[in-house]
């Protein structure tokens, strides 16, 4: 199990979140970690001490002045008797204790006496997170080696309001606390990387695009598996509706053309692998305005143009990285279709793939490839796509091998 002999004292502190952190007590002691929970005064306002401590088997501890809890524990073993200090939710305001050093409370105490690593998965009002105190304490926070998951885009709890300050899923979490304990070796240190994920999308007008089914999990997964071979890793992506992976620089686009500028701006780098499903096509000239249908007139054609190919860009840069990786969704002739391709884009390597819909491939969570290199030919079996990303990782890492 992951967090086998781990423990972590989990700070929760007072947002509406605190409901997912019941979720997540569990989540970590599934996998092998010893929870012990502390709980501001706000947390208690949104999930009891007692639903709390039943989830992680353990006593609950709320008070710096507990006469109880300082003579059995004290709250300066609390900080310094676990392996990780997990705050989820962490509020804004307890950021900013956190950056000025405040302690006023047994979680800001603890904040401040603790030497363990600390992970921090905020959750607040999108206003508040974008506000410029919160982004200084975070940046403060940051530069003191504090450790961030989330938060993530999408609708609040508490109001129909929508942006960047959700906490991070329980999984995420959990995965960003795994890659805190992660000593493995990681022989991608100093390399950077840049990968490409998604769709892109092509406007016609103002509402309409023109897309694909790529649903990112390939690429997303090629990042990460990067990350965590010490690479530090750019993704570019296009619209998904999935998270960014932890640890890696996410950028976000729309377009083949926004895509490419970000990815030339991401150079130089030591890797690259293209994985985003670019529209080879856009509309020449997308209209400013809905376009209108009038009964009676005759329908709007739409004239394409060509989008850049950012891997044959790539391939044939003067920064070009050391390692070029590319894709090739094929529905026929897999493999001699991925030959010309490394080729006509000076590509290393080229991940082929059946897309045909039997296989299920575009936009499932499994992957059959063939790796076409310059000296051959690889199959691989059906694997997962994070198995095909950590394989795929490990290949890359093997280049740099003096
Ligand atoms: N790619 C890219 N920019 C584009 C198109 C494709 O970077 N505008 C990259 C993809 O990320 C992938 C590979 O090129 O790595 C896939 O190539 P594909 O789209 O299949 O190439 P085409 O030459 O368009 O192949 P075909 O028309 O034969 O399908």
């Amino acid at each position: 199990m992951v967090f086998s002999g781990k423990r972590i004292l989990l700070i929760i502190s007072g947002g509406i979140a605190a409901y997912k952190s019941l979720d997540l007590i569990r989540r970590l002691r599934e996998r092998g970690a010893a929870v012990r929970p502390v709980m501001t005064k706000g947390a208690q306002e949104f999930v009891t001490p007692l639903a709390v401590g039943a989830l992680a088997a353990d006593h609950v501890f709320t008070d710096l002045f507990s006469r109880q809890d300082e003579q059995d524990v004290g709250h300066i073993r609390l900080a310094r008797d676990c392996d990780l200090v997990l705050i989820a939710p962490a509020t804004a305001d307890l950021l900013a204790k956190m950056a000025a050093g405040l302690a006023d409370d047994l979680a800001s105490t603890i904040l401040l006496a603790t030497d363990r690593p600390v992970l921090v998965a905020p959750a607040m009002n999108p206003h508040m997170w974008a506000h410029v105190a919160t982004k200084r304490n975070v940046r403060t926070l940051r530069d003191d080696g504090i450790r961030f998951v989330g938060p993530m885009a999408g609708e609040m709890a508490e109001s129909r309001e929508a942006g960047i300050g959700r906490m991070a899923e329980p999984l995420d979490i959990v995965a960003a606390a795994e890659a805190m304990f992660d000593d493995s070796p990681k022989p991608l240190a100093g390399r950077k990387a840049i990968v490409t994920s998604g769709p892109t999308h092509e406007p016609i007008d103002p509402v309409r695009y023109i897309a694909n089914r790529s649903s990112g999990r390939q690429g997303h997964a090629i990042a990460a598996a990067l990350a965590k071979l010490g690479a530090e890793v750019t993704l570019v992506s296009g619209p998904v509706s999935i998270a960014d992976p932890i640890g890696v620089r996410a950028i976000h686009v729309e377009r083949a053309e926004e895509m490419r500028d970000a990815v030339l701006a991401a150079l130089p780098a030591d890797i690259a692998v293209m994985v985003a499903a670019v529209a080879d096509w856009r509309v020449a000239s997308a209209s400013g305005q809905k376009i209108k249908k009038h009964p009676g007139e005759s329908i709007p054609t739409l004239a394409l143009t060509e989008n850049p190919d950012i891997l044959k860009t790539v391939g044939h840069h003067t920064m070009r990285p050391k390692v070029v990786v590319g894709f090739a969704a094929e529905t026929q002739n897999v493999e001699s279709n991925a030959r010309a391709k490394l080729e006509r884009k000076g590509a290393d390597f080229i991940v082929a793939n059946d897309v045909s819909p039997a296989t299920g491939i575009m936009g499932g969570v499994r992957n059959q490839v063939k790796i076409v290199g310059r000296d051959g030919i690889e199959q691989w079996p059906d694997l997962a796509k994070d198995e095909v990303a950590h394989r795929l990782a490990t290949l890359i890492a093997k280049q740099f091998k003096p």
